[in-house]
């Protein structure tokens, strides 16, 4: 999706994000940020942090930047209630205003689907997490499934275009996981891949836990 309709849709979906997520796609976080295995003292990105739905997991001690492109959703986020230390910025992930190497860990829920490029997206966040470096992400994603997968073909272009509901949630409904991950050549070693595979096209999802593996 373009950056400027991604601002203007999450902008105006902001206010009813986490309703519409509780009702169709309700993951508990604590589980993923838990993956992190994070000690006190370490630092994360929280890639497009959204309204904060990982935030409340992170433990104390740690300190979490969160970016993402709508100031809106960053609004939602700025009132969720922590334990780490929060620190919330407008960015675009495919092209981050850090330095290299800035953090010990990164998780993002719901992104790759969403970001204009998952590649370059990816990239970013190996830049700037350091070697060795744990990545968490959940994320809505293309089935294995053939037959699935032309159900998902079917509502790529109403996700992507419209909305569901119309103008508040888009993603690319086509997101695919075995191409970023394993066919990228991007440097990371893949510690977890646990897909969630579905009859109904718009359940189906992935969580991966990544090491980064760059010299
Ligand atoms: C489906 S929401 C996920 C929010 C949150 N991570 C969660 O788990 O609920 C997708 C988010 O990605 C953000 N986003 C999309 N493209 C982005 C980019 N290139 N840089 C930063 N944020 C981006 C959107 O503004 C939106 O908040």
């Amino acid at each position: 999706m373009q950056t400027e309709k991604v601002i203007e849709t999450y902008n105006h979906g902001a206010a009813d994000y986490e309703a519409i997520m509780l009702r169709y796609w309700h993951v508990e976080r604590e589980p993923l940020i838990a993956s992190l295995e994070l000690s006190p003292g370490q630092t994360v990105l929280d890639a497009a942090v959204g309204t904060g739905l990982n935030l409340p997991a992170y433990p104390e001690g740690v300190s979490v930047t969160g970016i993402d492109l709508s100031h809106e959703m960053l609004n939602q986020a700025r009132a969720k209630p922590v334990s780490a230390q929060v620190t919330l910025k407008l960015a675009d992930l495919q092209q981050l205003d850090l330095s290299d190497d800035s953090f010990d860990a990164a998780a993002s829920g719901f992104t790759f689907c969403v970001v204009n490029d998952p590649v370059r997206s990816l990239q970013e966040m190996l830049r700037v997490t350091k070697a060795g470096a744990l990545i968490a992400i959940l994320d809505y994603c293309k089935s294995r499934d053939p037959e699935i997968q032309k159900w998902q073909e079917l509502i790529a272009d109403a996700a992507s275009q419209v909305g569901f509901p119309t103008n508040k949630i888009k993603w690319n409904a086509l997101m695919d996981y075995d191409s970023l991950i394993y066919h990228s050549n991007l440097p990371i070693e893949v510690l977890q891949d646990v897909r969630i595979e579905s009859q109904n096209p718009f359940s189906c999802g992935c969580q991966l836990l990544l090491r980064n593996a760059k010299g």
